[in-house]
């Protein structure tokens, strides 16, 4: 098992495993810096001198798992409302390209092989963090009770506020500089990740390794 893993996290780094959907290891769910201590350290990793060392794959399985992932068999470890499944996707983009986080099967889904990353943003700190969380509106779950975007919004920004902050501190527990970015290239990232004129990009969050 432990060979199997070692092999998946070399054909991961190396950005082997090019189409559909990969596995990702399994997430750290204990230990780490308690809690307290990691909210008394929350802050955003400074832009001019963004951390740039390269984060493992157990580590982005861990901070995926803490933005979105399964908790409990129907519930995830943010709350999101009604308990309808996830309504904000979060993208993975380094510099193997763009996946999709599956919480479902806790797998990274290939969208694209471009790396976007110093597209996505103009700011320096864009271009030198290896990788950077991208937050995307995905609606259906709640349209599933009804059309009310306005209403809708709201709650897909409340989302992306409790998956971030969740991050935050996941991150920092784990020894990973994070910053909550609102200036992004939405175009960009419409076209580059298929986004509907109906859903949204909300953030990005570059990551990096202190
Ligand atoms: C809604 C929101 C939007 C932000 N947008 C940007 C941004 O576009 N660029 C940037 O460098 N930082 C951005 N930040 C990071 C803030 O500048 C940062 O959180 C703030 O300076 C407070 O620092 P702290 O997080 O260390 O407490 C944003 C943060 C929030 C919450």
């Amino acid at each position: 098992m432990r060979f199997l893993a070692a092999v998946f996290s070399a054909a991961f780094l190396s950005g082997y495993l090019v189409a559909g959907e990969a596995s990702l290891p399994a997430p750290g769910k204990s230990g780490g810096k308690p809690v307290l201590d990691a909210i008394a350290d929350r802050a955003s990793a400074p832009g001019n001198a963004f951390p740039s060392g390269k984060i493992s794959p157990e580590e982005i399985s861990t901070i995926l798992w803490a933005g979105s992932g399964l908790n409990r068999p129907d519930r995830w470890t943010i709350p999101f409302g009604m308990g309808v499944r996830p309504y904000v996707r979060i993208y993975l983009a380094d510099e193997n390209g763009v996946h999709l986080y599956k919480w479902d099967s806790h797998a990274l889904d290939r969208i694209t092989a471009r790396d976007i990353r110093s597209a996505v943003n103009s700011q320096p700190f864009a271009k030198v963090a290896p990788c950077v969380l991208v937050f995307v509106s995905d609606r259906t779950s709640l349209r599933e009770r009804g059309r009310m975007d306005e209403h809708w919004a709201k709650w897909t920004h409340a989302a992306a506020g409790a998956m971030t902050q969740q991050i935050y501190l996941a991150a920092d527990s784990l020894g990973i500089g994070a910053r909550y970015v609102e200036g992004m290239d939405v175009g960009l990232l419409r076209s580059a990740l298929s986004i509907p004129d109906d859903e949204e990009p909300i953030c990005i969050m570059p990551l990096g390794k202190r």
